[in-house]
């Protein structure tokens, strides 16, 4: 069997960075919707092409495009691994079809963790984002910098700002946070799936609490 454990939260609560986190040193595979995403805007692919306009203005991506990426990943997924989902399910029908997506592929869902964070932090928290655009790694200019402003201490790449962490954009992703996918942290809490963290803390205390709770 293989197990999925879904990562829930407001954009910048920290998913990418506890899962991260927790992925190395459980074993577990991250995989970021959003990052994959991304990568296929960047290569210009048809599943990118189609998503762009949705991401630039901080709108969701046609479930679909979700659906075929998703599904591709849990029937190339070994037996026995786990995978950590940063980013989907993003809406409650998005929720319902992961279900049919995981029994399709032998797996389960096995716990959703939901990072509590206040609107303030999560707004500090995407104002000084900086992400790698050659390996993904990511950063704070505050609370995460690399060791030399701007370089990537993974691989030595410029950081960037993401496209959509401008302010406008933003405020339109906290919306769109609380429209569609504040409802799938009730989704699995009916099915009883579902672990609180207070995510307010350092991202070492935030990580060892998601792996506590695992
Ligand atoms: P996605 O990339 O998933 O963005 P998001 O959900 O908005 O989440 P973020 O990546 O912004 O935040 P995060 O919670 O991972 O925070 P992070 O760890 O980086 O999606 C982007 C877009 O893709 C969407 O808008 C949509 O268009 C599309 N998309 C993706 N999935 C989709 C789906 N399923 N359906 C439809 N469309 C989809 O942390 C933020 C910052 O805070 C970093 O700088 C970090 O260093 C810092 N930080 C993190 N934790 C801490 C801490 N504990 N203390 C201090 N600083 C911290």
């Amino acid at each position: 069997m293989k197990k999925i454990v879904v990562f829930l939260g407001a954009p910048g609560a920290g998913k990418g960075t506890a899962a991260a986190a927790v992925a190395a040193r459980t074993g577990a595979r991250h995989v970021s919707t959003g990052a994959m995403l991304r990568d296929a805007v960047a290569r210009g692919t048809p599943a990118g092409l189609e998503a762009k306009s949705f991401m630039d203005a901080g709108a969701l991506v046609p479930d679909e495009v979700l659906y075929r990426m998703v599904s591709e990943l849990l029937a190339a997924a070994p037996d026995g691994s786990t995978l950590f989902f940063d980013g989907f399910p993003r809406n409650s029908a998005q929720a319902e079809k992961l279900g049919e997506l995981a029994a399709a592929a032998a797996a389960t869902v096995d716990a959703a963790v939901m990072l509590d964070v206040s609107e303030a932090t999560l707004v500090e928290r995407l104002g000084g984002r900086r992400t790698c655009p050659k390996c993904g790694a990511g950063y704070h200019v505050k609370s995460l910098p690399p060791k030399v402003e701007g370089v990537c201490d993974k691989c030595g790449a410029a950081l960037v700002t993401r496209a959509d962490d401008r302010p406008e954009t933003i405020a339109n992703r906290l919306a769109v946070y609380e429209r569609s996918t504040a409802p799938v942290v009730g989704f699995y809490e009916r099915a009883g799936l579902l672990k609180r963290i207070d995510a307010s803390g350092p991202a070492d205390a935030v990580a060892a609490l998601v792996e506590a709770a695992l």
